[in-house]
């Protein structure tokens, strides 16, 4: 969750620094600072708050120097403050140092150290870390004692360290967090988390693996792991132009990339689909051909948005592959004792790839010998280079916390993967072509969603007087049901829940009145009757509806209050449908609030601790 950059090169690098930090905003932060190598010192400076506290601090300062690091910080240890902020020093103030992660044995290590001496002046875990460098320091050139430390360390690290005592050196490390290397030219060098920091300079990057170290001076850099040796790696592409991650004229990157989703969706599918075979194309899932034809069960791993796309895949892999499938939060997943043989597929879906919990329950599954697959977003991501294949989602960088466009080509990724398993088992061709035409029509579907968007506008300006809501559906839109409840919450801090439609009259029912609103999604499929008595059952007892329902059905809209239409598809893919006028009213919803839409408060983009 923290944004982490340094620079070593020729230019200034305060301006470097702080550009990368704006750029990482949207992580989430609540405190940021940065540390610049003076001729004979190194000056920092750190603030609570948003980057403009660190902005108006550094107005006061003629900082010079070519070589510094630069942090944004979201608080796992220690509460947010200027003094908690990073970068944080040794007691000589002669390193510096920042950090995200966390350090899982730094009470151990700060009594230690305390022992020897070492006074500490912040709550955080990341100064037991300087202090453990500084130690070293006393005995070790910099580098070795930059290494030395990070190998009596537990924990997880993306970590960025200068000395005023090696003015001409970067040390970077990275353990379960990010941590990527741009190339600018000899000599010239940017450390990041996030490659939206990197890619203004240089699109040559190197993705560090965990464990290794990046040595970084003016004469070149060296990759190395926690024995010194060298290791090999490539220098990768940034095929992400810039601009992509900017809000190209929308208010916020939340309606900018809802609006992406058809070209998204068409992303997804470029290359996968062959629609004369009606057959998937993906090479990760191809490559595995033979283990996934001997796969008996499918245990998808995920979180939040994430995992309700699984809880999608689920029905569909079941009623195309019949294949078992279950759906487990990694959270949950990662500490029961899951039984994973070799004829298990584990498929892991993240946007960010980095979230703690699925990067630890990828590792216990490949351990327990299952087939780990991944549909993963971010190119180069830890989870990305964790499973043992498995096929990007290409919906292009997710900027808005509320993840809404890498939903869509999740759910896309999950029927590619249905077509893939249904046509290796009974799917007929014929079928399979179905499918694979139905998916190619989607995009121009969703666009037909936008031509309501007024009225949506309109209708959430109208709900957001409600402070709860049930948002409920069966079947393939049971898990969409969830995900317009976290949408709303999200975004518009409203209490919202998602239920199945039929577990309303089993005593959530209950809470229903004219103050406590419903979002019914019933579209005309195989559970259209049952859900649509359930939504008589709300008007029964005087609660207002908001009916997600196919396009030409004016039954519904003699019962439900408000209607939003979507158009007719494979009852399959619904799901991709109806979520968009979910995307939109929770949008709306927290428009009319006037909330920070794209870094809602308490919430950051991608959960790399636990
Ligand atoms: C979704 O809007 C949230 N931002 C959050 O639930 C997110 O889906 C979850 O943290 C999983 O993130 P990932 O897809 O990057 O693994």
């Amino acid at each position: 969750m923290c944004g982490i950059i340094g620079y070593i090169g020729k230019q200034p690098a305060t301006p470097i620094i702080m550009d990368g930090l704006k750029r990482m905003e949207y992580r989430g932060y609540d405190s940021a600072g940065l540390a610049i190598i003076q001729s004979d010192s190194i000056a920092c400076h750190k603030k609570e708050g948003k980057l403009g506290n660190l902005q108006a601090e550094l107005a006061k300062y003629d900082l010079v120097g070519s070589v510094g690091i630069g942090h944004t910080r979201w608080a796992t240890h220690g509460k947010p403050s200027d003094v908690n902020a990073h970068p944080h020093n040794d007691c000589r103030e002669e390193i510096y140092l920042i950090h995200n992660g966390i350090i899982e044995n730094y009470h151990d290590i700060k009594t230690a150290l305390s022992a020897k001496g070492h006074t500490f002046y912040s709550a955080t875990d990341t100064e037991v870390l300087v202090h453990l460098i500084e130690e070293h320091h006393k005995t070790l050139p910099f580098e070795e004692a930059f290494i030395t430390a990070l190998n009596e360390v537990v924990g997880t690290y993306g970590v960025v360290a200068i000395s005023s005592k090696e003015p001409n050196k970067m040390m970077a490390a990275r353990l379960g967090s990010p941590m990527i290397l741009g190339i600018i030219g000899d000599g010239e060098y940017i450390v990041a988390s996030d490659v939206a920091a990197i890619m203004k300079h240089t699109r040559e990057v190197v993705y560090l693996n965990d464990g290794e170290v990046c040595v970084l001076t003016e004469g070149g850099y060296e990759i190395k792991d926690l024995k010194a040796q060298a290791v090999q790696h490539t220098i990768q592409q940034v095929d992400w132009d810039f601009t992509q991650a900017q809000k190209q004229g929308y208010p916020h990157f939340m309606l900018k990339e809802i609006h992406e989703q058809p070209d998204v969706l068409m992303n997804a599918l470029r290359g996968r689909v062959k629609q004369e075979e009606g057959l998937a194309h993906m090479r990760g899932f191809l490559e595995q051909a033979e283990r996934l034809q001997d796969t008996k069960r499918v245990i998808i791993v995920a979180m939040g948005t994430a995992l309700y796309a699984g809880q999608v895949g689920e029905y569909m892999i079941e009623e195309y592959a019949g294949i078992p499938v279950e759906v487990e939060s990694a959270a949950e997943f990662r500490y029961r004792k899951p039984v994973i043989d070799e004829h298990t597929t584990v498929i892991a879906i993240s946007q960010s790839g980095e979230t703690a919990d699925l990067i630890a329950a990828v590792k216990e599954s490949k351990l327990k010998g299952a087939l780990v697959l991944g549909l993963v977003n971010v190119v180069g991501s830890t989870i990305a280079r964790e499973v043992h294949a498995g096929a990007y989602c290409h919906a292009g960088p997710e900027i808005g916390v509320a993840s809404t466009k890498a939903f869509m080509a999740q759910l896309t990724m999950l029927a590619l993967v249905t077509l893939h398993l249904g046509r290796q088992r009974g799917m007929s061709v014929v079928m399979g072509q179905r499918i694979a035409k139905e998916l190619l029509a989607m995009p121009e579907k969703i666009k037909q969603i936008f031509a309501q968007e007024k009225a949506i506008a309109k209708l959430a300006k109208e709900y957001s007087q409600y402070h709860d809501f049930f948002f409920l559906g069966r079947k393939y839109n049971y898990a969409i049901a969830y995900e317009g409840a976290l949408k709303l919450k999200e975004v518009s801090y409203l209490h919202a829940e998602g239920y199945g439609a039929g577990d309303l009259k089993h005593g959530p029912i209950a809470l229903i009145d004219e103050q406590f609103p419903s979002v019914v999604i019933v579209p005309q499929d195989s559970v259209y009757e049952k859900v649509l008595s359930n939504l008589q059952e709300i008007k029964a007892r005087s609660g207002r509806v908001l009916a997600i329902a196919t396009e030409g059905d004016t039954h519904v809209a003699d019962i439900a209050d408000d209607v939003i239409y979507i158009p007719k598809t494979l009852e399959m893919l619904t799901p991709l449908l109806a979520v968009v006028p979910l995307q939109l009213f929770a949008y709306y919803v927290a428009d009319t609030l006037g909330r920070d839409i794209d870094q809602p408060r308490n919430l950051a983009k991608s959960v790399t601790v636990e």
